[in-house]
This record gives structure tokens, C-alpha cells and sequence, in this order.
């Protein structure tokens, strides 16, 4: 096959898509493949339009690559893709969507609000402690804890360095204590649950890509009834959202509540392909190594 693969481009995680970029075409270029790799740009149709790949590989992740432009695009164009198509991306990538979508069929999604960022400056929008979020980032980009004990001041100083200084708007919701937890689904069929423990006791960027920074357990080690949950969960999302070939659900789990302390955060359309990325995790814990993982994405895009 020829394959293009679609990394790169101008969100805040560009750097993570070039990783899981140049890891699929690796991949690919391993079974024998021709790749044509393209760091997208304002040129990414023409670049499409000359390469005339049999199947378009998307490692972008964030804006515009996630968010459903460029399958727009791709449809327009006639191109075959994988992962989601356009209305699931547009709605998966938008937090405050993803939950008007998912809690009215019963998915469990911690509450809270869209605020203006300026309001928070005159106050808290929620008890203490709660996670401010920009709506549509991924890899816990501008991702804000705002503890009890005021580590941003009390109200909120304009001067603390946080996501109010880059986003106008930002989702607030309650902070979930307790465990992250993450289910990929390949197909149709949820994997396994992954817990993170970052050894900073935040997954941020930083405990995402930098090698031994966060431990993964995998299988996780919770009771049965909260892994058959969350694989569950994980699979009712990708199903009602509408995802095609792979996607990841994250959750938080407050241990001391049982299954009614487990709440999906979000499902990631574009999940990470990196050498560390949580998805190739699952897929080899389950016996698929990273290259025929590569191919079963592709062939669901072309079945
Ligand atoms: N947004 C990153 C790439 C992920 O979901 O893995
Ligand atoms: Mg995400």
C-alpha cells in the first residue's frame, strides 16, 4: 500500500504528533508499505492531491487535525482515512460537546461549567478543589488543579502562570481525587485499563512524554466490577460518539466510592502513537505488536 501519514502541524501538541508520526511510518515501512510523510501545513491538500496515497494514516492530534477540518477536507478530496470522521471529531475534540452527547444516555462525566476566564479572577466557579481545562486541547495542555490550599491565590491572582493567561474561556469541573484510568478500543472491542501514577501526582505533559516520569500499570490492578466498567464505558462512548478504527477513554476512579466514584473524562479521537503512548501499550498487552496494530487501523479505514 502507499500510505501517507499526516503528522505534525501547528497545535499545541505537534511535538507528541511528530513522535507518533515518524513511529507509524517506521512501522508501516517495516511491512513493506511506501510512506509518504507530510507535516501538514496551509499546502496539506496539495501535498494530498500529488502524493495520491490509497489511504491517508492520521497522527495528528489537536487543531485542526482532530477537531474534523481536515477530514473535511479529506472527504471533499476523496480521500480514504483513518480513525473518526468529521461530525464525531467535532464533537469529541470539545469537552462540553463530548458531554452533552455521552450524560444524557447515562455515561458518568464530572459536572461543572464553561466559565469566561476573566470571571474567575472575582472568584471561584466551584468549591475547591477543581480543574480548569481549555474545552478542546489534548495532552493536558493548559490543564490548571486549583487546590484548597490556594496555590493560584485565592481568588485566582491574574499574575499566577496558568491557562487563564492563553484561553478566554475554560471548562471548570470538580476535581476527581483518587486514580486515572484509561481503556483504549481497536475495532470495536474495548482492551484493557491502563492506571497511570505520574511521581508527581499529576499526569501533565511533562508525566505523559517524559520516559519514567509516570508508571503504567497494565493490566490495572482494581477490582474486577471497575475494570468491566470502565471497558464498558470506554466502548459506549466510542459506539455513541460515532468512532471509527481506535479511540481512548480516560477516567478518574475516587477508590473510596466504588463504581459510583468512576467518571470518563473524555475520549480521545486521535489517541498518541508515540513509542510511550498508552494505546501500542494496551494493543502489545493484548498480543498486538506496534506495526500490526498500524495495519489494523488501516484496515478498518479501508474496509
Ligand atoms: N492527545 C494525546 C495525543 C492522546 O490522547 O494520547
Ligand atoms: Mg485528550
Amino acid at each position: 500500500l502507499h500510505v501517507a501519514v499526516l503528522m505534525g502541524g501547528w497545535s499545541n501538541e505537534r511535538p507528541v504528533s511528530l513522535m507518533s508520526g515518524e513511529g507509524v511510518a517506521k512501522a508501516l515501512e517495516s511491512k513493506g508499505h511506501r510512506v509518504t510523510r507530510i507535516d501538514m501545513d496551509r499546502e496539506v491538500a496539495q501535498r494530498l492531491a500529488e502524493a495520491k496515497p490509497d489511504v491517508v494514516f492520521n497522527a495528528l492530534h489537536g487543531a485542526p487535525g482532530e477537531d474534523g477540518t481536515v477530514q473535511g477536507m479529506m472527504d471533499l478530496m476523496g480521500l480514504t482515512y483513518t480513525h473518526s470522521g468529521l461530525a464525531t471529531s467535532v464533537i469529541a475534540i470539545d469537552k462540553e460537546l463530548t458531554k452533552q452527547a455521552l450524560v444524557p444516555h447515562g455515561v458518568p462525566m464530572p459536572g461543572g461549567r464553561v466559565v469566561e476566564t476573566e470571571s474567575l479572577f472575582a472568584g471561584d466557579p466551584l468549591p475547591r478543589p477543581y480543574v480548569l481545562k481549555p474545552v478542546n486541547e489534548g495532552s493536558s495542555v493548559g490543564v490548571a488543579i486549583v487546590r484548597e490550599e490556594g496555590n493560584y491565590g485565592n481568588p485566582i491572582s491574574r499574575d499566577a502562570k496558568g491557562p487563564w493567561q492563553e484561553f478566554e474561556q475554560l471548562l471548570a469541573e470538580p476535581y476527581i481525587r483518587g486514580r486515572e484510568l484509561t481503556t483504549a478500543v481497536i475495532g470495536e472491542r474495548a482492551l484493557l485499563v491502563t492506571e497511570l501514577k505520574p511521581k508527581s501526582g499529576f499526569y501533565d505533559f511533562d508525566s505523559k512524554y517524559t520516559d519514567g516520569m509516570t508508571e503504567h500499570v497494565c493490566p490495572a490492578e482494581i477490582p474486577d466490577e471497575i475494570t468491566e466498567a470502565c471497558k464498558a464505558l470506554a466502548l459506549r462512548a466510542h459506539q455513541l460518539l460515532g468512532c471509527k478504527g481506535t479511540s481512548r477513554s480516560d477516567f478518574r476512579w475516587d477508590d473510596t466510592q466504588g463504581v459510583e466514584g468512576l467518571f470518563l473524562l473524555e475520549t480521545n479521537t486521535q489517541p498518541g502513537m508515540t513509542p510511550l503512548s498508552l494505546v501500542p501499550e494496551q494493543a502489545r498487552a493484548c498480543g498486538v505488536e506496534y506495526p500490526d496494530l498500524v495495519e489494523m487501523i488501516i484496515a478498518e479505514a479501508l474496509a
